[in-house]
C-alpha cells in the first residue's frame, strides 16, 4: 500500500461537520493518506457538505462545477462528496457529476476507507443508508486523535424536533444518543494529549438520553468536569424548549462549565415561533435566559435567528428585534429563511416580497452590531482568563477565547498556546476584543 497519499476535504457547514470531517481524516489515514491544504495537489478530495439553506447546497453544484475544468491537469483525481447534500441527493449526485467518484452520507462514514478503495478501483459508488439507532456510535473509531487544544466530541446526533423550516431531521437522521463511557473514554484520552476544552456536540444536546436510569445531560456535565486538565466545557446546540431547570442549574454547580450559551431564539414573535413548531412561547423563552442569568451572572448568550419566515409581518419582524433587544446577544448569526425541500414551511404561502426580507436582514444585523460591540466594550478593564488558541490577528499577537466565547487578541509568545493566561481587555470591538497580558 502507497503511505504517501494525499487527501484535501473541504468543510462547510456547522461544527459538526468539522468533527465529521476529523473521524474522516483519522480513517483515511488508516488507508495511507495525509491531509493536505490545496486540492491541486491531492489524489483525494473530499466535499463534506451543508444543505441548511439553499445557497450552501448550491455552492456545492459550483464547486463541483469548477473542479470539473480544472480536471485535466489532475485528472487521476478522487472526488468524494460527504455530509448534508450527499444524504439528500444520494445517487442523483453520480449521475448530475459524471466526474464524481462516491457519495457518502451522514450515517456511513465508517464506509469511507471501503468506498476510497472502490474509488481507486474505478468504480463509483454511493452509501446513504441511514443506521438510526445507538449502533451508528459502534461504528466510530476507537482511538482518539486530539487535534489542538479544544476537543469537538460528538454526544448525540439527529434531531426529532422537525421545526418547519429545517432539513436537519430528514438529512441526520433520528436522535440518538452516544455511551456516557465512550464519551468519556475520548475525553480521557484527548485530556492526555494536550486537550484542555471540550465542546459537547449534538444537534440537539440537551435530549440526550440513553433511557431511564442512565446519565441524562445533566449527569453528563457533571462527568466530565470530573476528568483531570479538561478545564473547560462548552456544548452546543440547545434547544430552548429543552432547558430544564437541572441544566440551568448546572450553571451554578458545574464550575468548568464556560459562561456562555448558545441558544438559538429564530424568532422573537409567537405566531411565527408556532408556524416554525418550536415548542415554546417568547416568553417562555425569555423566563429561561432570566433563570440562565441568575444562575451565572454575566453569562453571554447566543442565538440563531431567521428573518422573512413565510408570512413575517413587519409587526412580527418588531418583536424579534425587541427580543435581540432585550436579551441583549453578544452575538448572533442571522439568516433569510430559505425554504428548503421536504420541509413544512416550504408549502407555506410566502407573500414577503425578497427584497423586504433582505431589508429586514440588515436591520437585524445593524441591531445586533451595536449589541456585540456595546457587550465587548462592557468588558474593557476587566481581566480575564483566556485559553491561547494561537497567533492573532496582527504580527507578535497571539489570540484565546474568553469563558464567555469572544476571542481576545493580544500581545504574547505562540509559546503559550494551549495554556490559560489572564488577560487585561484594554479596548472591545464588534467582533473581538484587544489585551495584554496580566504578568
Ligand atoms: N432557512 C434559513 N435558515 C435556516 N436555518 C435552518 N434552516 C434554515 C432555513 N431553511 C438556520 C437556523 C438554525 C441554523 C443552523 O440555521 O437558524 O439554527
Ligand atoms: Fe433543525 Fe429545529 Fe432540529 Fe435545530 S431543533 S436541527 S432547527 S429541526
Amino acid at each position: 500500500m502507497r503511505k504517501d497519499k494525499k487527501v484535501h476535504i473541504q468543510t462547510f457547514g456547522c461544527q459538526m461537520n468539522v468533527s465529521d470531517s476529523e473521524r474522516m481524516l483519522q480513517l483515511l489515514s488508516g488507508i495511507g493518506y495525509h491531509h493536505v491544504d490545496n486540492w491541486k495537489e491531492a489524489d483525494l478530495l473530499i466535499l463534506n457538505t451543508c444543505s441548511v439553506r439553499s445557497k450552501a447546497e448550491e455552492k456545492i453544484y459550483s464547486i463541483l462545477s469548477t473542479i470539473k475544468g480544472k480536471l485535466k491537469r489532475n485528472s487521476g483525481l478522487i472526488i468524494g462528496v460527504g455530509g448534508c447534500v450527499a444524504q439528500q441527493e444520494g445517487e442523483k449526485l453520480l449521475k448530475m457529476a459524471p466526474h464524481l467518484n462516491f457519495v457518502c452520507g451522514t450515517h456511513n462514514i465508517h464506509l469511507l476507507p471501503q468506498m476510497v478503495k472502490e474509488a481507486e478501483a474505478g468504480k463509483r459508488v454511493s452509501d446513504t443508508a441511514f443506521i438510526d439507532n445507538e449502533m451508528r456510535f459502534d461504528l466510530f473509531p476507537k482511538e482518539y486523535q486530539a487535534t489542538g487544544v479544544s476537543h469537538l466530541v460528538t454526544i448525540m446526533q439527529g434531531c426529532d424536533n422537525y421545526c418547519s423550516y429545517c432539513i436537519v431531521p430528514y438529512v441526520r437522521g433520528r436522535e440518538a444518543s452516544r455511551q456516557a463511557e465512550d464519551i468519556l473514554a475520548e475525553i480521557k484520552s484527548v485530556a492526555s494529549k494536550g486537550v484542555r476544552e471540550v465542546i459537547l456536540l449534538g444537534q440537539n444536546v440537551n435530549s440526550y438520553n440513553l433511557g431511564a436510569g442512565s446519565a441524562n445531560f445533566p449527569a453528563l456535565l457533571t462527568k466530565v468536569a470530573e476528568i483531570d486538565n479538561i478545564e473547560r466545557i462548552r456544548f452546543v446546540t440547545s434547544h430552548p424548549k429543552d432547558i430544564s431547570s437541572e441544566l440551568v442549574n448546572s450553571f451554578s454547580t458545574v464550575k468548568k462549565l464556560c459562561s456562555h450559551i448558545h441558544l438559538p431564539v429564530q424568532a422573537g414573535s409567537n405566531r411565527v415561533l408556532a408556524m416554525m413548531n418550536r415548542g415554546y412561547s417568547r416568553e417562555e423563552y425569555l423566563l429561561k435566559i432570566e433563570q440562565l442569568k441568575k444562575a451565572r451572572p454575566g453569562i453571554s448568550v447566543t442565538s440563531d435567528i431567521i428573518v422573512g419566515f413565510p408570512g413575517e409581518t413587519e409587526e412580527d419582524f418588531k418583536e424579534t428585534l425587541a427580543l435581540v433587544e432585550e436579551v441583549g446577544y453578544s452575538d448572533s448569526y442571522c439568516f433569510v429563511y430559505s425554504p428548503r425541500p421536504e420541509t413544512k414551511a416550504a408549502e407555506m404561502p410566502d407573500p414577503v416580497p425578497k427584497d423586504e426580507k433582505q431589508e429586514r436582514l440588515e436591520r437585524l444585523l445593524e441591531l445586533q452590531r451595536g449589541l456585540s460591540k456595546t457587550h465587548n466594550m462592557s468588558l474593557e478593564g476587566s481581566v480575564q482568563k483566556v485559553l491561547v488558541e494561537g497567533s492573532g490577528g496582527k504580527t507578535g499577537q497571539i489570540s484565546g477565547r474568553t469563558s464567555g466565547n469572544r476571542i481576545v487578541n493580544f500581545p504574547g509568545s505562540a509559546e503559550l498556546v494551549g495554556n490559560f493566561v489572564d488577560v487585561k481587555i484594554i479596548r472591545g470591538y464588534q467582533n473581538s476584543l484587544l489585551g495584554e497580558l496580566v504578568s
